[in-house]
């Protein structure tokens, strides 16, 4: 805490609140008695100006472009770390030495597996139910398999929960493909990488063997790792919210799933790559860019803005790469490529998306990479949240820690009816 202190002056009243100086980033106002001393409520709807709680774990500086994990730099984590680097980062603060990450690599490997009784929730779906709404389900239900990690007073039993997420969540996703192309589910292979095991699951068959293409296995670790936290975002804070009641971590986490679907949010990679072949080709991009800026008609340019970013999405620059990498080492070629990086080009020297600073967000080029690979678009989003369930357990393991943690029950400005007396139904 600084010395400095905030005064808010509302009529002839003034009151001095304090202020709070983080490791680095903007200072906040700590209004956490506002209410009690004046009387008084914040309105911020969307939190554009509310700090709801202190982490340690990732920063970002959205002018600039800069994303950190535990103070690590984005990109060189995407150039140099492999997924379980990344996720014991996130959960225990500092990279691992060799030994830490063996034994972190093999505690998941041996999660990896579901509960046999599982497979039959998968079989209530439609088949052509949205991998979303199979994960939101599926994930909610384990918390009806593993008791002995739900008591989150014990900080053993949350640290298992979290082992068994991170590890269970590349199979949930897996296996909600194999169901919507009605092939067989595939067990888990522990010797392969996070990301080569996903692979094998998602794209092997019982039948015969599955080579991991490393230049996926590359890409889709990237990819993960780009993924894995983002700070309060709206699937982040509904993961604290939905526990800061003390639910159980697997409710949690499907409450995240849950909000991670929308297309302001997860669901943008989907509507990216959507948008993307709908302009089909780069002669038709300026009667899209004209939709966007036309104030009348709803339509966005889907994987561009951000609520943080008003610079370049330091994932977006990776992601951009790595999408290059993948279609030459495949030897695709995606005009739908072509269409995004025309359309990123005439966005970014557009005077509308100059002046409102936006920019190409992680979603703009993961859709053409995971499409290269062979995902159908409405897995997009279940791989981000499979990435994201590192980033969700790793908050929520902090929060709970959090001494100053509270329910999270937000206040509103009433705009309703006042106080009025009931009038029987034949006398309305
Ligand atoms: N295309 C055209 N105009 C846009 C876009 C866009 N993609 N994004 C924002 N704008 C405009 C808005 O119309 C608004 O203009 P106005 O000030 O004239 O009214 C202005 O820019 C500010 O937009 P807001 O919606 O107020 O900004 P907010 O911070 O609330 O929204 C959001 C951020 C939701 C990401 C928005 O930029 C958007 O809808 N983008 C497309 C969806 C998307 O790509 N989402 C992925 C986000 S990243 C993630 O979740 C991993």
């Amino acid at each position: 805490m600084t010395d400095k202190t905030a005064t808010l002056n509302v009529g002839d009243d003034s009151d001095q609140f304090p202020v709070l100086d983080g490791s680095v980033g903007p200072e906040v106002i700590d209004i956490r008695k506002l209410y009690g001393e004046t009387g008084k409520f914040t309105y911020d709807p969307g939190f554009t100006s509310t700090a709801a709680c202190k982490s340690a774990i990732t920063y970002i500086d959205g002018e600039q472009g800069i994303l950190l994990h535990r103070g690590y730099p984005i990109d060189q984590l995407a150039e140099n770390s492999s997924f379980m680097e990344v996720a014991y980062l996130l959960l225990n603060g500092e990279l691992p030495k060799k030994a830490e990450l063996d034994n972190f690599s093999y505690t998941i490997s041996r999660h990896t597996m579901l509960h046999e009784q599982l497979a039959t929730f998968y079989r209530g779906f439609r088949r052509d139910a949205h991998p979303m709404a199979i994960m939101i389900g599926v994930v909610g239900a384990l918390s009806a398999f593993y008791h002995d990690s739900t008591d989150i007073t014990d900080p053993e039993q949350r640290m298992i929960a979290s082992h068994r997420l991170i590890a269970k969540m590349p199979t949930i996703a897996a296996m909600a493909y194999k169901y919507s192309i009605g092939q067989p589910f595939m067990y888990p292979e522990n010797k392969l990488s996070y990301t080569g095991n996903f692979l094998r699951m998602t794209f092997g068959v019982p039948a015969e063997p599955y080579e991991v293409n490393p230049i996926i296995e590359n890409a889709m670790r990237r990819i993960f790792i780009l993924h894995a936290d983002h700070e309060q975002n709206a699937s982040t804070s509904t993961v604290r919210l939905a526990s800061s009641s003390g639910a159980n971590p697997f409710a949690c986490i499907a409450a995240g799933i849950a909000c991670l679907w929308g297309p302001a949010h997860g669901g943008a990679n989907e509507a990216a790559l959507n948008m993307l072949r709908e302009i089909g080709d780069v002669k038709r991009i300026p009667e899209y860019i004209a939709r966007a800026k036309d104030k009348d008609d709803p339509f966005r340019l889907m994987g561009f803005g951000h609520r943080v970013y008003k610079n370049f999405d330091p994932r977006a620059k990776v992601m951009k790469a790595t999408a290059d990498e993948v279609l030459k080492e495949l030897n695709i070629s995606d005009p739908v490529l072509d269409v995004a990086k025309e359309l990123e080009h005439i966005a970014l020297n557009d005077e509308y998306f100059i002046e409102k600073k936006l920019y190409p967000n992680v979603d703009f080029y993961s859709g053409v990479i995971l499409n290269a690979i062979g995902f159908p678009t409405d897995m997009f989003t279940a791989l981000f949240a499979l990435a994201r369930t590192t980033g969700w357990v790793a908050q929520w393991n902090e929060m709970i820690a959090d001494p100053d943690q509270k329910i999270g029950r937000p206040r509103q400005l009433y705009v309703g009816a006042t106080q009025r007396d009931y009038v029987p139904v034949d006398k309305r």
